[in-house]
């Protein structure tokens, strides 16, 4: 056995992420909770707390009915869950549109009860001035462009962005503003692939793909749609799993021995 003292694990920054740009592809996944996200962060280069955990985890229409204490309660977990990936938190719908002031007070709040090392918001141009104010002031943002689910009210629906070649200028001035104001990340989401790889090759900082095409820098997933546990998943997921079918029988197979008064073990002792 090595007598070797084992080297701390070190968490991955968010320089390491930017400098990514162009590199091996970043590879990050959702995740909401500790257990899955010790799994995930033995492979994934940053994990995020997404608001999608209103529709995954707490069976919400929308994200927009996400509220801040949410994301920090699911945010600490998988900080604690975790030791070696970047942990992004989102910044839910109405903590951060009013103003910068109010968005740095909400990003520093998230950052100090779950001690992730970045925010996530969505929003191009008309948010870079508070990407700015964020980062100037230590906090570190990953911009959010195309389709924002957040602005699901506004775009009509869950729309991929970009089928028009006429709309494609307004997405690129947002990736270029939100790169020039700091984030350091961008995720294309919902996109058509020759806009994801324009913006890709004229932005500096790395794009993060999701149905956005192979044509980022990274690509993200949301766990639960690409482990199976969601019956109607996007078009664009590639599922891994089948843990729907995998809980299924194993619940069902639970409940038979629970009727059949048959437990498989006698021992009596708790752990
Ligand atoms: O909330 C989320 O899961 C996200 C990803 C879809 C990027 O923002």
């Amino acid at each position: 056995m090595s007598t070797e003292p084992q080297k701390p694990v070190r968490r991955i920054t968010v320089p390491q992420i930017a400098a990514r740009k162009g590199g091996e592809p970043i590879v990050s996944l959702t995740s909401y909770h500790a257990h899955t996200a010790a799994i995930v962060d033995r492979y994934a280069d940053f994990i995020l707390v997404g608001d999608s955990l209103g529709m995954v985890m707490h069976g919400m229409e929308t994200t927009i009915g996400v509220p801040l204490d949410l994301m920090i309660m699911h945010g600490r977990a998988v900080v604690r869950g975790t030791k070696r990936a970047l942990v992004v938190v989102d910044m839910p719908f109405g903590t951060y549109e009013e103003s910068p002031q109010v968005a740095f007070r909400n990003a520093a709040q998230i950052m100090k009860e779950t001690q992730c090392g970045a925010v996530k918001l969505e929003g191009g141009a008309r948010m870079a001035e508070t990407i700015r104010f964020l980062t100037e002031r230590g906090i570190p943002v990953m911009a959010h462009i195309g389709l924002t689910p957040q602005s699901s009210h506004t775009m009509g629906g869950f729309k991929t962005q970009g089928r028009e070649e006429d709309s494609w200028p307004a997405h690129e001035a947002d990736a270029k503003a939100v790169a020039e104001a700091g984030a350091f990340a961008l995720v294309l989401e919902g996109m058509v692939e020759p806009l994801a790889a324009k913006i890709t090759k004229q932005v500096a900082i790395p794009t993060i793909g999701i149905g956005a095409s192979a044509e980022c820098d990274g690509q993200i997933l949301v766990l639960e749609d690409m482990l199976g546990l969601n019956p109607k998943p996007p078009k664009f997921v590639k599922v891994y799993g089948r843990l729907g079918e995998e809980i299924e029988n194993a619940v069902r197979g639970y409940a038979e021995d629970v009727r059949a008064r048959s437990f498989p073990t006698d021992d009596q002792t708790y752990r």
